[in-house]
């Protein structure tokens, strides 16, 4: 009845479905896409100029093809049942309250976006599990179809997790290292996963596009990311030894990469990782080794999120530290809010608690990001439901903070700067220009290991650098 060759529906217009998505309709213009979400702001975004996500190279893409074979709409029945193939990519929190609180994914979404699939589909489907999910939820998935679906429906379930990561979504969803599917291993199955191995292959080469059983699929997700933030607290724990000892982490962190069987990449020391995928899922792999009695598994996971809660505090009590031990009253540049360069994402960043802190001490804290909006940075810091007192923190954090709109206003007459995310634009600034403008004795606070400290202690900055011993101190007056 209509010009396309298959339609699918995307539920959840988030950080994943949206961009993974809009990449299918530009790559398959034969392919109809509905994104569809219940937050009705969200969708406007999608459907205006400004989108709710930077990502770099995803306005292009969709504006391409906004309205042709792509489309954003909170009319999630009318999607869902145009459409033979469902992607599921609706967000899985820590659960807050309840059994496994704290550890637990949170599967309210998941199961409330299947009931309604279940409800007003008129034709069998194929769901696909792109959000990341505890191991066998595609079990549960498949309970609640089966049971409220209308008779005679066929619901094959597919796991193919998500690995992009934020700041390069495009270029990693165009060129992935893999592309994971799970099903069943019965023939319906199986045709269901060939049928979405065969959308991939539009644009992805047959021998990256990987199939397994649905178990192993889901759990793969689990542990990749499990291993990488791994790396990253292996490494910020020999960032403390460094530190210690005269070591240099970047240099130690060269030399252990270039054996091949560990690899260069994911090895940058830093303020500790964020971002809305590590923690969550390790604890997610903590709880599902806990509920399963593997309590030695479930200690060697968590210790990677110790090493990463460690990282944090270490780093804001060299900062206490190398300012006399007091940070009361004095005035703090923050360069970077979001968890990673190139994105606005800020969940789980590590500026974050660092600036919790610094408020707790009464400094003053002023906030330079070139993609996080003002309204992100308070909401991020006054976290509402958490304090007893709403108005009293709002109070305030509104008198201690000060968002910036670029680097030299947020450093103008400030005691130390703290590189809190790599953005490239740092690296950049005139940092003469900026200690000239900065009280003495100037510090510069390095979380990230990407300014020239050799340059920086020549301009006359005390500079801290994690992963390296602190270097001379300089009072001038
Ligand atoms: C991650 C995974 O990389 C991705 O495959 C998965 O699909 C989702 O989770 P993301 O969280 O978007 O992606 O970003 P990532 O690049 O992995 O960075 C996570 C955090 O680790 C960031 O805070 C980053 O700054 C930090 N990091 C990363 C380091 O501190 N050092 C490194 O060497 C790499
Ligand atoms: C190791 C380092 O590889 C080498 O670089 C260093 O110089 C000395 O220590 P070696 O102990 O000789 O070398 O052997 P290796 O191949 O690393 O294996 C060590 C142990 O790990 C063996 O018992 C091996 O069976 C086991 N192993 C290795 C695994 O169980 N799984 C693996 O994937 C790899
Ligand atoms: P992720 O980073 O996993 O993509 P996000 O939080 O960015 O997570 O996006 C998840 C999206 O899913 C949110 O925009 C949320 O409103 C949407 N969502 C949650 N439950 C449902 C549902 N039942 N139907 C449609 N959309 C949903």
């Amino acid at each position: 009845t209509n010009q396309f060759a298959t339609t699918i529906c995307c539920i959840g217009a988030g950080y994943v479905g949206g961009p993974t998505c809009s990449i299918i309709a530009d790559k398959c213009h034969d392919v109809l896409v509905y994104i569809v979400d219940i937050d009705q702001t969200r969708i406007d975004q999608w459907n205006s100029d400004k989108l709710p996500i930077y990502e770099p190279g995803l306005d292009d893409i969709v504006k391409r093809r906004r309205g042709l074979n792509l489309f954003f709409t909170t009319d999630v029945d009318t999607a869902i049942n145009k459409s033979d193939i469902i992607f599921v990519s609706v967000n899985t929190p820590t659960k807050k309250s309840g059994i496994g609180a704290g550890m637990a994914a949170d599967l309210k979404y998941i199961e409330s976006a299947t009931r309604r699939l279940a409800q007003v589909a008129q034709s069998s489907k194929i769901v696909v599990e792109k959000s990341t999910v505890p191991c066998k939820t595609a079990e549960s998935m498949r309970a609640i179809l089966e049971s409220n679906s209308k008779p005679g429906l066929r619901f094959d379930i597919l796991s193919n997790p998500e690995f992009l990561a934020e700041g390069t979504a495009i270029q990693d969803l165009l060129n992935p290292d893999r592309v994971l599917i799970g099903s069943l291993q019965t023939p319906e199955g199986k045709k269901a996963q060939a049928t979405l191995a065969d959308l991939y292959a539009r644009w992805v080469p047959r021998e990256k596009i990987i199939t397994m059983n649905l178990w192993s699929s889901e759990l793969s997700k689990l542990a990749a990311n499990a291993m990488l933030a791994q790396r990253i607290s292996s490494v910020n724990a020999l960032s403390a030894l460094c530190e210690a000892t005269g070591a240099d982490i970047d240099e130690v962190a060269y030399a252990v990469g270039k054996d091949t069987r560990i690899g260069s990449k994911f090895l940058k020391a830093s303020v500790g990782f964020g971002g809305s995928c590590f923690q969550k899922d390790i604890l997610n792999l903590v709880y599902l080794c806990e509920s399963l009695n593997l309590h030695e598994a479930a200690d060697y996971w968590r210790q990677v999120i110790t090493i990463n809660e460690y990282q944090k505090k270490r780093f804001i009590q060299r900062i206490v530290k190398s300012l006399f031990n007091t940070v009361t009253n004095k005035s703090i540049a923050i360069l970077g809010f979001a968890f990673k360069k190139n994105t606005g994402d800020t969940r789980e960043s590590a500026a974050i608690s660092l600036i919790k802190y610094l408020i707790e001490e009464q400094a003053q804290v002023h906030i330079y990001d070139p993609k996080v909006e003002e309204e992100q940075i308070f909401f991020d810091l006054i976290e509402p439901g958490v304090y007893s007192n709403e108005n009293q923190v709002l109070h305030k954090v509104k008198k201690l903070v000060k968002v910036h709109k670029d680097a030299y206003s947020a450093t103008l007459n400030t005691d130390a700067l703290v590189v809190c995310t790599e953005w490239d634009e740092f690296t950049n600034l005139d940092y003469q220009k900026i200690y000239n403008q900065m009280r003495k004795p100037a510090f510069v606070f390095d979380g990230r290991l990407i300014l020239n400290s050799d340059k920086l202690r020549k301009i006359g900055f005390n500079v801290e650098v994690i992963g390296k011993v602190a270097g001379p101190v300089t009072v001038e007056n």
